[in-house]
């Protein structure tokens, strides 16, 4: 796969990201492959997503879809714990600046400052949720959620 950020090319657009995923929505007929095209076009785009995960809710539990960065222990997540949980348990954007100010937060990379977790929601109910980790100390901006909350528009409707 091409890695647009390790060769200083730029980085797509946020409408472009949003673009090409809506293609490939229409495209792809199996949601799983469609999924993990998602997190891998949002690491190889955005030099800051260190790790990029899909969690899907099963029951109260937080399951480990696709991912694209180092494995991690955190593969079931119960809704009461974690900024994961926390995120898909209020239905809302949960962004961490600092990951080691945090009570919640349950490490997966020593290398982690910061995260971002979007809940994917389709008629008001919570179906999963995108997970991002940076190494960089309060990486998340407001255009990274606007960006993501539009991709989890698009995850919800092929889900
Ligand atoms: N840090 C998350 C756990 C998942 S890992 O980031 C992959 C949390 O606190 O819920």
């Amino acid at each position: 796969m091409t890695r647009n950020h390790s060769v200083g090319s730029k980085p797509m657009t946020s409408a472009g990201i949003s673009s090409a995923l809506g293609e490939s929505a229409a495209a792809t007929k199996d949601p799983r492959a469609f999924l993990t095209e998602a997190v891998r076009l949002l690491e190889r785009e955005r030099a800051h997503f260190n790790w990029v995960g899909i969690y899907l809710l099963e029951g109260d539990t937080l399951v480990l879809g696709p991912f694209v960065g180092k494995p991690t222990d955190h593969v079931r997540i119960p809704l009461g714990r974690g900024i994961c949980g926390a995120a898909a348990s209020a239905g809302k954007t949960v962004i961490v600046d600092d990951v080691n100010a945090d009570p919640r937060y349950l490490a997966c990379s020593l290398e982690t400052r910061a995260e971002i977790v979007v809940p994917i929601i389709r008629d008001g109910k919570v179906l999963g949720e995108i997970d991002i980790d940076s190494d960089t100390p309060a990486a998340f901006t407001d255009d990274d959620r606007l960006l993501l909350e539009g991709v989890a528009e698009i995850l919800a409707a092929k889900l």
